[in-house]
Formats: C-alpha cells, structure tokens, sequence
C-alpha cells in the first residue's frame, strides 16, 4: 500500500497507510490528522488547503479552475498550495508529502 506524510503544525512528521483512491482529506482523517475539510470534499471551502512537496507537485494532476479559485480563500497560500480532498491517492503518488499549512515555516527550516 502506497504511503504518505503529513507534516503537521508543530513541525513533526506522520507517516500513514494511503490506500489507492482515497482522497488526501480522506487519508487525513482516518488517522486523525487535524485537516478540517468543511464541505466533505465538494469544492465549496478551503478548509482542506494543504502545501504538498515541490516534487510532489509536480506529480499531482493539475488543479482545476474550480480548485484554483477556492484556493484563492485559502490562507497562507503557497505556489505548491491543493486542496486535500483534490488529491486523489494513486500508485505513482507513493510517498506524498503535504505539510499543513500553519507549519510553512518549520518546512522550510526541515528543508536546510
Ligand atoms: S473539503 Fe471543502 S474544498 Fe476540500
């Protein structure tokens, strides 16, 4: 089973189980990760907004317009910012790493 990080507002890493097809919103709370995800995935929030990994990025499909003007209500928005319910779970994305967002510093800190 392909796997994923999350970073989370302290800074701290989770590695967790990220069963194909779910949703990073999904994978997030089935482990407790604090993602709030208000609207369950339908695009009519921000609340799911994570910062996923410069590489990571460019694996994930690109973000659609819908997405794209959601995302611009998030805070803290980043270049490398997506909606966790948007991103779907797939073999090639093995290894994902998103970082919440209140913890933008400390990733930048952990990347030297
Ligand atoms: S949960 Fe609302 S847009 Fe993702």
């Amino acid at each position: 089973m392909p796997k994923m990080t999350f970073i989370l507002k302290d800074g701290s890493h989770k590695e967790v189980d990220a069963p194909l097809g779910l949703s990073v919103l999904e994978i997030a709370h089935r482990h407790g990760v604090d993602v709030e995800g208000a609207c369950e995935g339908s695009l009519a929030c921000s609340t799911c907004h994570v910062i996923v990994d410069q590489e990571d990025y460019e694996r994930i499909s690109d973000a659609t317009e819908d997405e794209e003007d959601m995302l611009d209500l998030a805070f803290g928005l980043t270049h490398t910012s997506r909606l966790g319910c948007q991103i779907v779970m797939t073999e090639e994305l093995d290894g994902l790493t998103v970082t919440l967002p209140a913890a933008t510093r400390n990733m930048m800190v952990d990347k030297g």
